[in-house]
C-alpha cells in the first residue's frame, strides 16, 4: 500500500496511512514523510504498537534524539525516551504529572538550539479525555493584525524552562534552572521552510530583550490571546496505538488536562534535535 496523507485538521494536523512505524523506511518514502510534516506540522500514525528501541528508531528518522531536561522520567533502557505519565510508581495518579503540559507552549524552547519535533506514542489512555490542542504558529503570525506585527517586528524574547513561574517542583526538576535566559526572535524563521512564525509562548517565555517587564508583559499577553484563537487550533483524540509527531518551531501545543474517569495516560515520549537549524537561522 501506498504512503497516504489524509488531513485531519485545517490549520494543521494530518494522518499518515500506510507506512510502517517499527521499519527503517526507504530513503524516498522518508522525504514524502518529512515534507508532510513540514507541510502540516503535526502528523499521526495510527493502530501500530512499538516498543521502546522500534520508537528509537522511527523518531531516530527525524534527527538526532535529545534527551529531555527533566531526568526522572527517563525510560530505564533508552536515555532518549522519557516515559510522561499521570501515574506514580504505585498506579496512583500523580496531580502534578496530571497537570503538566496543560498551558499552551513549544518544548525545548529555552535551548539555545530548539529541537524540531517532540513525538509521543501511547502505552495506556483513558476511555474519554485526555486530548492534545496544537495551533498553528505559522497562521497565527499571518493572520495577526499589523498593529500587533509592529510591535514585536525585530524584538528577541527571553525564555527559560518553566517560564516567570519557574518556581517550586518545575524549578527542582530542571538540573539547568539557573542557567542564562536564552533569546529568540519573537518572530522566528523555520529552519526548514524559512517561515516566520510566532515563536513566544505562555509556558516558557520570560520577557522582551529590551523592553521593561511593565510593558513586555501585557504586550506578550497580546501576542498569547492573538495566538490562543480557536481558527489556528486542532485537537487530536487518543486512540491505542496512536504516535504523534509535532514541530516545535512552528506550532504550540498543550494537554486538555481532562481526565473525568482519573484513568491512566501514559505515553513514550522522544525529542528530535534540529539538525538544520544553527546555520538556517544565522544566515
Ligand atoms: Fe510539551
Amino acid at each position: 500500500m501506498a504512503m497516504e496523507v489524509r488531513k485531519l485538521g485545517e490549520p494543521l494536523l494530518a494522518e499518515v496511512v500506510g507506512l510502517d512505524v517499527t521499519k527503517l523506511a526507504d530513503p524516498e518514502v522518508w522525504a514524502d514523510v518529512n515534507q508532510a510534516f513540514l507541510d502540516n506540522n503535526v502528523l499521526v500514525f495510527r493502530g501500530q504498537m512499538m516498543t521502546a528501541a522500534e520508537m528509537v528508531q522511527f523518531a531516530g528518522q527525524f534527527g538526532p534524539l535529545e534527551p529531555h531536561i527533566t531526568k526522572k522520567y527517563n525510560h530505564p533502557d533508552f536515555e532518549e525516551l522519557i516515559v510522561m505519565s499521570n501515574v506514580d510508581a504505585e498506579g496512583k495518579i500523580d496531580a502534578l504529572g496530571a497537570k503538566r503540559g496543560t498551558r499552551w507552549h513549544t518544548d525545548m524552547c529555552y535551548r539555545e538550539v530548539p529541537s524540531k519535533g517532540t513525538m509521543l506514542h501511547t502505552l495506556e489512555i483513558p476511555d474519554e479525555g485526555g486530548d492534545t490542542l496544537f495551533a498553528n504558529m505559522y497562521l497565527a503570525l499571518e493572520a495577526m493584525p499589523a498593529a500587533l506585527k509592529s510591535r514585536i517586528e525585530g524584538r528577541h524574547a527571553t525564555f527559560r524552562y518553566g517560564g516567570r513561574k519557574a518556581v517550586g517542583q518545575v524549578r527542582l526538576e530542571a538540573e539547568d534552572q539557573d542557567a542564562d535566559l536564552i533569546a529568540h526572535p519573537i518572530m522566528r524563521p523555520h529552519p526548514e521552510t524559512g517561515r516566520l512564525s510566532v515563536y513566544v509562548n505562555p509556558a516558557h517565555t520570560v520577557g522582551i530583550v529590551g523592553m521593561d517587564d511593565d510593558e513586555a508583559l501585557p504586550l506578550l499577553e497580546e501576542i498569547y490571546d492573538w495566538c490562543s484563537r480557536p481558527e489556528f487550533q486542532a485537537r487530536h483524540q487518543w486512540q491505542l496505538g496512536d504516535t504523534v509527531i509535532w514541530d516545535n518551531r512552528c506550532t504550540w501545543h498543550k494537554g486538555t488536562g481532562e481526565n473525568p474517569l482519573r484513568q491512566a495516560r501514559r505515553f513514550l515520549r522522544a525529542t528530535v534535535g534540529d539538525a538544520t537549524a544553527t546555520a538556517s537561522i544565522a544566515a
